[in-house]
């Protein structure tokens, strides 16, 4: 694996899967993998679970991990070739980031979309450009569409939950928000379940909400939430704005919360969201609260899964 910014960069969804289990049962079976070699891990944005849980990989896998808070911390980066750099922008990525891959044997970037302009945030523009100066291998933290080391996680999570011998049906079901959020969740979510190939998959969202089809091709859509839910093994909760009309909030309705008698259509699905969340106008108490939710374990898999993609790249260093 050179990179992982997306499942593209996955030749074996499984395989993987199989590897961060293998480092649930014994966390420190590869302690000596990475020693001797540093991440960095550049965050344009905030994060906690995903810091965290790759700083923890990291040092399982004998690694030192360094954080820089680019947002806070650094200079502001210019990403756009040929950029005359008379406004805000302080430094090129041109030239900041192949003096993070002499620092580093592997970088990782957190880079949210601006949700003002579609066509710059789904061209992967920031995490595109650390990838062609930086040198080094490029993790993605989440980047401006896609959200990969949480859908490792979230299939990690289903397979180690769900053990019949038929196919999961899988729900992820838009929620209500205060704010414009990022498509990368679902976006993410649904392009790995999809690549995955071994659920029934429906996504359920209000009119408008639609995401971008290269992610969700496979999936049965629907804007019928309650019929979404029948049956349903897994539900994901997340809430994200409008794709086609970029970066919008067009309906805040409660009634797309998820409440326990919801939750009693569907075949006592786990409840999956992958955090932060707002409780009570994302997800209610009763369910976060509840014992139909998991997304406890779900976050503490973010460790396995990092370790699992981390011990991928390391095989790319020098
Ligand atoms: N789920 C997730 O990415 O959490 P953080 O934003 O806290 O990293």
């Amino acid at each position: 694996m050179r990179n992982f910014i997306s499942v593209e960069d996955v030749q074996d969804i499984n395989g993987l899967v199989r590897k961060a289990l293998d480092f649930k049962a014994d966390p420190l079976k590869n302690k000596q993998a990475g020693a001797g070699k540093r991440i960095g891990l550049i965050f344009l944005n905030p994060s906690m679970r995903t810091r965290l849980s790759t700083q923890v990989a990291a040092a399982n896998l004998g690694m030192e991990a360094i954080v820089f808070n680019v947002g806070q911390d650094g200079w502001t980066l210019e990403f756009e070739e040929e950029a005359i750099m008379s406004g805000n922008t302080v430094e090129h990525v041109k030239d900041a980031a192949p003096i993070l891959g002499n620092y580093f044997d592997i970088l990782a970037i957190r880079t949210f979309p601006s949700l003002q302009n579609k066509a710059d945030d789904y061209s992967e523009l920031y995490i595109k450009q650390f990838i062609k100066y930086a040198g080094i291998p490029v993790l993605s933290l989440e980047s401006a569409t896609l959200h990969p080391l949480q859908s490792l996680t979230d299939i990690l999570t289903i397979q180690e939950h769900f053990k019949e011998k038929r196919r999961p049906k899988i729900v992820l079901t838009w929620a209500p928000h205060v704010k414009a959020l990022p498509q990368c969740v679902g976006n993410s979510f649904s392009q790995w379940v999809n690549a995955w190939g071994e659920a029934d998959f429906v996504i359920t969202h209000p009119e408008d909400y639609e995401l971008d089809k290269q992610f969700t091709q496979g999936a049965s859509i629907t804007h019928d939430q309650d019929y979404a839910l029948r049956d349903a093994d897994f539900v994901y909760v997340k809430n994200w704005s409008t794709y086609n009309d970029y970066g919008r909030i067009y309906c805040n309705d409660p009634a797309w919360m998820l409440t326990n008698e919801k939750l009693l259509k569907t075949n006592h699905a786990k409840v999956m969201h992958c955090l932060p969340v707002r409780r009570n106008v994302e997800l209610s108490d009763e369910i976060l609260d509840g014992a139909n939710s998991i997304v406890t374990q779900q976050a503490s898999n973010r460790v396995w899964a990092a370790q699992a993609v981390l011990s991928e790249l390391l095989k790319n260093t020098k």
